[in-house]
This record gives structure tokens, C-alpha cells and sequence, in this order.
């Protein structure tokens, strides 16, 4: 990778992917674009920017064109909740996007990541221990989208030889930017919500057990992988991926030994207690770790070190 073009950059993942890989790669090699939401100053500072609608081909073509793009990295995606709201919406960014990326990533040559999820999976799906080709039968409009993607990937991989790569990401809990919309989300407001309030309401009810993953793992899955030997990769679309998986009273347990005043009710949203009953309680990574040498560095005892340290400095607790 010389010359990345990201396209969602204002997103969750963008957010920090686009600041760390312009200190492995250089600010000047690191295109930041996103049209649904304004790029931050930290972004738009301190590196090259682009104005694309990814549901406009030409808008990519012309990025990659102008800046010799070796790389695209397509997050633009609404998260599984949301798109409930609005399935077409959910299809025409999550499908819109990404094929018009396999497209231009053909006419060009380039490499592309999209990322996938747990939600690429449903009920029909063996839940525990979840293994890497198994049953894909998504119950949502996001995990129809993901798929699709899976599938579509593969498929400009073995025609075009596009080389298209992918991780099946379980809930990213960060405190840079907040997810909005997805079922997982949870795991990263209980955090702000300790800190603030010491307190919080859960959605999901006790025992919903659910993969999980502190971003500085997420940004390494993604440089890893688009790193790798492609000699080596019997798979690419899509690698399941995991660092955790815990249920909502073991991420409060958790949070209370640090914040011993803390407490957690539940009001369980019938939507996401739906979705979360259908996703893996926890997926087998093996062929990661073994294709590319996957390997988190976070559990949820020293994530959790990390968030409460960061969000009690920013809010002065
Ligand atoms: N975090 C996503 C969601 O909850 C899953 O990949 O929608």
C-alpha cells in the first residue's frame, strides 16, 4: 500500500483508520473523503481531502485517477438497527458503493477492503464457535448487505483478479467517534454513560453474548491483512475476526470495578434484542490467525482500562 484513498472517513472506523495510517504511510499518501458527514480539522488538516459520492462511480474514478490510488478502503456502510429504518437506504449505500469501488478498483488495478460483520451471519448459523464457512443466512437488510459484499468480493477476485480483501468485524468499541445505528453499540455508550451519568439503561437483555473489539485492534486487523502475502490467503472474503465476546452484565462487572458506584438496568429494544439473538456468541478465528497471523492485543480488562482512562480525562472526572 502507497496511495490510499478512504472513502467514509468521518465514520467510526475512518475516523481513526485515516490518522493511522497516515503515520505509517505518509499524510500526503492518504486520501480522506466522506459525503454524509463533514471531515473533522484533525482529518481535513493535515492531508488530502476529496469530495466523492460513493453511489457515484465517476466521483471514485476520478480520486484514484488523480492521485494514482494503489488502495481503496470502502467503510461507507449504515449499521444494522438503521438500516432496519430504511432498507433501501441500507442497500443503495452499503451495495451502491462497494460495487461501484469493484469497479473502479478493476479499471484501475487497485487493491479494496470492505469491511464485513457478524452480521453476516443469522439464526440458522452455529452460534458458538463459528466457525469460517458455515451457514450464511442473515436475517437483516445490513447482513443482506454483507453477504452480498462477502460474495460479490470474491467474485471480481477469481474474474477480474481484483484483489479484494475482508474482515468479518464483531462490535468495535472506540472513543473517538460514536457507531450510531448498530446493534453493538451498547458496549460503547455503557462507557460515556459510566463516566457521565454512573449509570446505564441496557438494550440488550442479560446473557446476549456477543463478539466484541477495542479499535486499536480493528486498525491493526486492517493493516495486517492488506499487508498480508496473498500466497498465502486461501480465504479473503470474508475472515471472521475476534477479541472478546461478553454479555452486558460482564462489561458492567467489569466497568464497576473500576467505578464501584456504577449501575445497569435493562430496557430491552425488541429490534436489537432480535438482531443480537441471531449473531454468533462468539465466532472461531483460526483461519485468521493462521492465513495472516491475526492476533488482538486487547481483552476486556485492559480495553476497559484504556476507555475509562480516556473518557474520565476528556470529561474531567
Ligand atoms: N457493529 C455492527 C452493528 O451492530 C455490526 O457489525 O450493526
Amino acid at each position: 500500500m502507497k496511495r490510499i484513498l478512504i472513502i467514509g472517513a468521518s465514520g467510526q472506523i475512518g475516523s481513526e483508520l485515516t490518522p493511522a495510517f497516515r503515520k505509517i504511510y505518509g499524510n500526503e499518501n492518504v486520501i480522506a473523503s466522506d459525503c454524509i458527514f463533514p471531515l473533522k480539522p484533525e482529518l481535513s488538516e493535515c492531508g488530502p481531502t476529496a469530495k466523492i459520492d460513493a453511489t457515484k462511480k465517476e466521483d471514485i474514478a476520478a480520486v484514484v485517477k488523480q492521485y494514482n490510488i494503489d488502495t481503496i478502503f470502502n467503510l461507507a456502510a449504515i449499521l444494522s438497527a438503521k438500516a432496519e429504518a430504511n432498507p433501501m437506504l441500507g442497500w443503495n449505500i452499503g451495495i451502491g458503493s462497494l460495487l461501484n469501488c469493484l469497479e473502479v478498483a478493476r479499471e484501475y488495478k487497485t487493491a479494496i477492503f470492505t469491511p464485513s460483520s457478524i452480521g453476516a451471519f443469522g439464526p440458522e448459523t452455529p452460534q458458538d464457535g463459528t466457525p469460517q464457512d458455515t451457514i450464511q443466512r442473515p436475517k437483516t437488510i445490513y447482513g443482506v448487505t454483507k453477504v452480498t459484499g462477502e460474495l460479490l468480493s470474491d467474485y471480481y477476485f477469481k474474474r477480474f483478479g481484483v484483489d479484494a480483501r475482508s474482515v468479518r468485524f464483531p462490535g468495535i468499541i472506540s472513543n473517538v467517534t460514536l457507531p450510531g445505528g448498530g446493534t453493538t453499540d451498547y458496549a460503547v455508550e455503557i462507557y460515556y454513560a459510566a463516566v457521565k451519568e454512573g449509570k446505564f439503561t441496557c438494550p440488550l437483555r442479560e446473557g446476549t453474548l456477543m463478539d466484541m473489539m477495542y479499535m486499536p485492534d480493528a486498525i491493526k486487523a486492517i493493516v495486517d491483512l492488506m499487508e498480508a502475502d496473498p500466497s498465502k490467503l486461501i480465504h479473503r472474503n470474508s475472515f471472521n475476526v475476534t477479541a472478546m465476546s461478553f454479555a452486558p452484565e460482564t462489561i458492567a462487572a467489569e466497568i464497576k470495578k473500576h467505578i464501584p458506584t456504577f449501575t445497569m438496568d435493562y430496557n430491552v429494544d425488541p429490534l436489537k434484542q432480535g438482531i443480537a439473538d441471531s449473531w454468533p456468541n462468539y465466532m472461531d478465528d483460526s483461519a485468521a490467525r493462521q492465513e495472516w497471523n491475526w492476533k488482538p492485543s486487547y481483552d476486556l480488562e485492559s480495553m476497559t482500562v484504556d476507555m475509562l482512562k480516556v473518557l474520565k480525562e476528556r470529561y474531567n472526572k
